[in-house]
């Protein structure tokens, strides 16, 4: 197997539809060696092999490795943890506590040993609970411990944006701010279409229905698949933040980061604009809101505190 001595590592944990995504997406970025870890060995054995024989079709460089075992995590620059239960019809991301935080416990233990000066990117659901958690059980400082929701919950807004207008999707910068699940808080005055606010191209109603289908985006597409939950958009948004980190590319995107008094807010991940670059999130902005955008925020985040200590004990 070819694995050059030098080149990036990228751990991508949870070798499930998220996962294999995710290092598709990086192996066609030709961003490092990608090591896909799973609870079944041979499951991402299996993806694994399949996407090293698709090298050469779609001509990448990269070794992608399946594993079980945390040693070949070793010296890991990234680690996205996508492992854990996904939601079905009738299910919200809160449901999915109890086994997710076992599952991140584990997970978490098996970084901090072997790959102790990684940036972890956080997939798993509840997101903003599981992020918290992560970096609780690594006791990694927080700006190496990360959320990944903002990029997808945008995404899906410009998508709804663009189909509304007509317009190129790259020309939609969408920013939707909270925690990933019924609280986000889409901020339409912060969203622009080449450099036109929205809320100066549509009428209120249209933007709140937008809003709205991008609040319940991904309870949409499990509906849809009846078994699991989206994973196209969710790997590739993973992707890019960890090429962000890799790269030190310092991308202004939005993910759940942990608060320590902005917005009113402390000692609560919640989805927030930041910079990601090498050392994980390196700032992060706190935008003059509304009295009504701030209180959803706030409201956001102070629905996921009230979790953490009901359903967490922190
Ligand atoms: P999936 O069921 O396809 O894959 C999960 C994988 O995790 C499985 O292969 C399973 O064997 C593995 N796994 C379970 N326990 C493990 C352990 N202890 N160690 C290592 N691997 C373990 O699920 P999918 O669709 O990939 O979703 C994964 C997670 O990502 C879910 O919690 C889902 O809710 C969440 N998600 C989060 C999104 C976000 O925007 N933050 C978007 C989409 C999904
Ligand atoms: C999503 O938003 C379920 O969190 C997952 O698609």
């Amino acid at each position: 197997m070819k694995m050059a001595a030098g080149r990036r590592k990228i751990a991508v944990i949870g070798a499930g539809n998220v996962g294999a995504t995710c290092a598709f997406v990086l192996a066609q970025k030709n961003l490092g060696d990608v090591v896909l870890l799973d609870i079944h060995e041979g499951f991402a054995r299996g993806k694994a092999l399949d996407m090293s024989q698709n090298a050469n079709v779609l001509n990448y460089d990269g070794a992608i490795t399946g594993t079980s075992s945390y040693e070949d995590i070793a010296g890991a620059d990234v680690v996205v943890v996508t492992s854990g239960f996904p939601r079905q019809p009738g299910m919200t991301r809160e449901d999915l506590i109890g086994k997710n935080a076992d599952i991140v416990t584990q997970v978490g233990t098996g970084i901090k040993e072997h790959a102790p000066e990684s940036v972890v990117i956080v997939v798993t659901n509840p997101l903003d609970l599981m992020t918290y958690h992560m970096q609780k059980v690594t006791g990694f400082p927080a700006e190496r411990v990360i959320g990944q929701a903002g990029v997808l919950d945008s995404a899906r807004m410009a998508h709804f944006i663009a189909l509304e207008i007509g317009c190129a999707e790259e020309d939609v910068s969408p920013m939707v701010l909270g925690g990933h699940g019924d609280t986000m808080v889409p901020l339409p005055r912060y969203t622009t279409v080449g450099g036109i606010p929205i809320t100066q191209l549509m009428d209120q109603d249209t933007i709140a229905a937008i809003s709205a289908r991008t609040a319940g985006g991904g309870g949409e597409i499990v509906k849809l698949l009846e078994r699991g939950s989206a994973f196209y958009a969710p790997g590739s948004a993973a992707a890019i933040m960890a090429e962000s980190v890799l790269n030190d590319r310092k991308r202004l995107l939005p993910a759940s980061c942990l608060l320590t008094g902005q917005y009113g807010l402390d000692d609560v991940y919640i989805g927030v604009p930041c910079i990601i670059g090498a050392r994980g999130v390196e700032r992060m902005f706190e935008l003059e809101l509304t009295e009504e955008e701030l209180s959803s925020l706030q409201g956001s985040g102070e629905f996921y505190k009230s979790q953490l200590s009901d359903l967490l004990g922190y």
